[in-house]
């Protein structure tokens, strides 16, 4: 092995085991620890990990053609993954366009969205993306400019364009003081009034996580919600763009999660679960009308990633979505989750540090408070999402932590995700490890 250490981290001041390899739900270090992939890593390896029919079609496809580039050549693993996902996906989302990652398909749906009007109006005045607060859409400027984590957004406000952002379903905290039912579902309307000040004519699309992940962690909306902002978006000729790149590929127990509200969004962007971490792949499913817009008038999306539709990635894409079907992994993330779900919300619910627990299908999100009664979170410079992270890495558990959605500067969760092909086994085991870790963290922090 070559000396010296030249990684630039994530973070400088954090330790880092070699991950070496990994099976089923766990992951094993370099000195041979083992570690429950609680969070498949980002909420990625969907189809957990060492899957050999999918590394076997890596394989072959790295022998036979690695590289051709979309602006000349079209590839066959891309051909059957669009063929795929035209039958995964919802209704008419018929196309598929392929790039590497989330925040790359977040980027290619907001363009899609302006270039659309622009081809059906000829000169049309719609370009503004309404957000929502307390969101995540990646790391790229316009990405971050459209989300709403507050964390990643502050140190780059002033580089990014501003678009305006409403608030989200965040009933634990709710942004009017209101309870739902009797709320009215206030926070799916302030879309409309949004649209009103803003003036319809300016905005091509609103963006939202149908279950919000990194930023608060695991947050399902009021069951109406997405069929009041589909309706909204209608009245005002707005697309909506569903921001699947976690819920996606059956994380919340449907295929993709607007399918637990019959939603028909206008374009599906989808990323990690995908090709599930086997290879970086992401990209947006989009209806027919938009995808034929195009086709029918310029012929021409002008954008495009050097690795989209890669040929390696498809294949992995094909291989992990043909695994995910043959074993039912879909149905075992909505009957194993809820089991998990359940037994999170039983378990914790006494523990002093847990405000709530909530989630959908196998996408859970814990909510640390310092007081329960109170739901004020603790300080910032407390770092307890960090603590807690670290407390159970050291017990063998890895989650996904995420602060700052309490008031965009305080509030500790983290994500437990695990790989759709956990076993109620798993489950009880990783909720134990979980509930000794919060108990420890509680001791520690409420002293
Ligand atoms: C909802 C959502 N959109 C977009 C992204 C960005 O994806 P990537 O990190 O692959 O760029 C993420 C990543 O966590 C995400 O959760």
């Amino acid at each position: 092995m070559v000396e010296g250490n030249f990684v630039f981290y994530r973070n400088f001041h954090q330790e880092y085991p070699v991950a070496d390899r990994g099976e089923g739900i766990y992951i094993y270090d370099k000195d041979g620890r083992k570690y429950i992939d609680g969070c498949s890593g980002a909420v990625v390896s969907n189809i957990g990990h060492g899957v050999k029919e999918v590394a076997d079609a890596i394989y072959q496809q790295a022998r036979k053609l690695t590289f051709a580039h979309l602006s000349r050549f079209i590839n066959e693993p891309a051909l059957e993954l669009a063929a795929l996902l035209k039958e995964f996906a919802p209704a008419d989302l018929d196309y598929t366009w392929f790039v590497s990652g989330g925040s790359e398909a977040v980027e290619s749906a907001v363009k899609l969205a302006r270039q659309y009007f622009l081809e059906r109006d000829g000169n049309s005045t719609k370009y503004k993306i309404i957000g929502r607060w307390n969101s995540f859409h990646g790391n790229t400027l316009g990405a971050v400019a459209i989300g709403g984590n507050m964390p990643r957004r502050r140190p780059y406000i002033p580089m990014l364009k501003e678009f305006p952002h409403i608030s989200p379903h965040y009933c634990y905290r709710c942004p009017f003081g209101l309870e739902y039912p009797e709320c009215d579902l206030k926070c799916a309307y302030e879309l409309e009034s949004v649209i009103k000040r803003e003036g319809e004519q300016h905005i091509a699309a609103f963006i939202a996580e149908p279950v919000v992940g990194a930023t608060v962690g695991a947050l399902p909306p009021p069951p109406e919600y997405w069929q009041v902002v589909r309706e909204i978006c209608d009245r005002h000729d707005i697309l909506l763009i569903a921001d699947e790149v976690m819920t996606g590929f059956g994380r919340t127990g449907k295929n993709f999660a607007v399918g637990h509200w019959g939603v028909v969004p206008d374009i599906i962007v989808a990323g990690k679960g995908m090709a599930a971490g086997y290879s970086p792949l992401a990209g947006i499913i989009v209806r027919k009308k938009i995808a034929e817009t195009v086709k029918n008038g310029s012929g021409h999306f002008v954008h495009g990633h050097t690795y989209g539709g890669n040929p390696l990635s498809c294949a992995a894409g094909v291989a992990v979505l043909k695994y995910m079907l043959e074993h039912r992994l879909v149905e075992n993330a909505a009957k194993v989750g809820m089991y998990l779900g359940n037994l999170l919300r039983q378990e914790l619910e006494d523990v002093p540090v847990v405000g709530e627990v909530r989630g959908l299908g196998m996408m859970w999100g814990v909510e640390i408070v310092e007081n329960k009664s109170t739901k004020k979170p603790f300080d910032k410079t407390v770092a307890a999402s960090s603590r807690a992270t670290k407390i159970l890495m050291q017990k063998g558990l890895i989650v996904y932590p995420g602060n700052g959605a309490a008031d965009g500067v305080n509030g500790d969760h983290f994500i437990v995700a695990p790989p759709l092909v956990l076993r109620r086994q798993e489950a009880d085991i990783i909720v134990s490890i979980l509930k000794d870790g919060l108990l420890s963290l509680s001791k520690e922090l409420l002293r």
